[in-house]
């Protein structure tokens, strides 16, 4: 009997026919034996489950943007160009914010082709001597967040605590609460303006308030939760601090963090200790780890994940 088929399902066909006409035969037979195998269902139950993760992100990243401003950094924050390292040519002129949490690749063109945004800055006006704007974000992509807490840690994190230093809008709190199963999840957040964001998503999407937490302060007055810390993540400061307060909070974060604990950063360790002259006495620290879910990758585009690095603390 022939029972038509939906459009979706042909529109389905049609694309992975697209896939499958690239592939050579031993790819092909790879293919077919994986699509019959009990790891194709692990690996679409997965896929799914991050989707849905995926798609509150999506909702919690529009309704911030209803409280910040376009460029996304609040009156009251103090950003500072950062004086050392690979960001040292950043300047007012030459660089602009934008929110990687808020704007993914594609809106970012969304709003290039629609001009509020532009690629480029004059060198001298009407001219057509341009030069490529630097682009920096405050905050990981949300593609970044699925990397780090669905490839890079391990998968079972009940009963851990995940720190977010500077945790900002709080996008790397809201990615461990849908990505993960952390008991507990803590901000701790300088920045008041920012702090009230966080609260006002976390009420809004009634979080379970005794798994995520911000803390308005200081991480130099809360030694107490990152010694307590089972993953500490770290996003460069180095736009937030001088040089002095950067080498501080190292040397504050060294003599804390408990020894067996996962760190992870957005620049390798050396990258980040060398501008600041003090890699040599942070040789030892760390030991890279390899990524915990590595079965996951194949749910991402990891070429892009690059700068994305796990430590152990030893
Ligand atoms: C680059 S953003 C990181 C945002 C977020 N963690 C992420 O990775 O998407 C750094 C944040 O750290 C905060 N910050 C800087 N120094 C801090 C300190 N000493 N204690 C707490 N927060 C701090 C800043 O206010 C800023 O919001």
């Amino acid at each position: 009997m022939f029972v038509e088929e939906s459009e979706d399902v042909s529109n389905a066909k049609s694309r992975l026919l697209d896939v499958f006409a690239d592939l050579d035969d031993d790819e092909l037979k790879a293919m077919e034996q994986w699509i019959g195998s009990k790891q194709f269902k692990k690996d679409l139950e997965n896929k799914k489950s991050i989707k849905q993760s995926e798609e509150v992100l999506n909702k919690i990243a529009d309704a911030i943007k209803g409280m910040v401003p376009f460029e996304a950094e609040m009156a009251t924050e103090k950003i500072e160009f950062p004086a050392v390292g690979d960001a040292a040519d950043c300047n007012r002129v030459n660089t602009r914010h934008m929110d990687e949490f808020l704007y993914d690749e594609e809106q970012v063109q969304e709003l290039v082709k629609d001009g509020r945004l532009s690629r480029h800055y004059c060198l001298d006006c009407n001219s057509q001597n341009i030069k490529e704007l630097t682009y920096i974000s405050h905050s990981k992509s949300r593609v970044q967040l699925q990397y780090i807490f669905k490839v890079l840690l391990p998968k079972d994190l009940e009963c851990k605590l995940i720190l977010d230093v500077g945790s900002r809008f709080g996008g790397v709190l809201f990615g461990a609460y849908y990505y993960t199963n952390a008991s507990k999840i803590i901000g701790i957040e300088l920045n008041k303006e920012c702090c009230e964001i966080q609260e006002k998503v976390i009420a809004q999407y009634k979080m379970d308030k005794t798994r995520i937490q911000v803390v308005n302060s200081d991480v130099l007055n809360k030694g107490d939760i990152v010694k307590k810390s089972d993953v500490c993540i770290i996003n460069c400061l180095d736009f937030f601090v001088s040089t002095e307060e950067h080498k501080r909070l190292w040397y504050f974060f060294k003599e804390h963090l408990r020894k067996g604990s996962f760190v992870v950063l957005d620049r390798s360790i050396a990258d980040t200790l060398q501008p600041l002259d003090m890699f040599d006495e942070f040789a030892d620290w760390l030991s890279v780890s390899k990524p915990l879910q590595l079965e996951n990758e194949i749910l991402f585009d990891v070429e892009d994940l690059h700068e994305l690095y796990l430590y152990t603390v030893n």
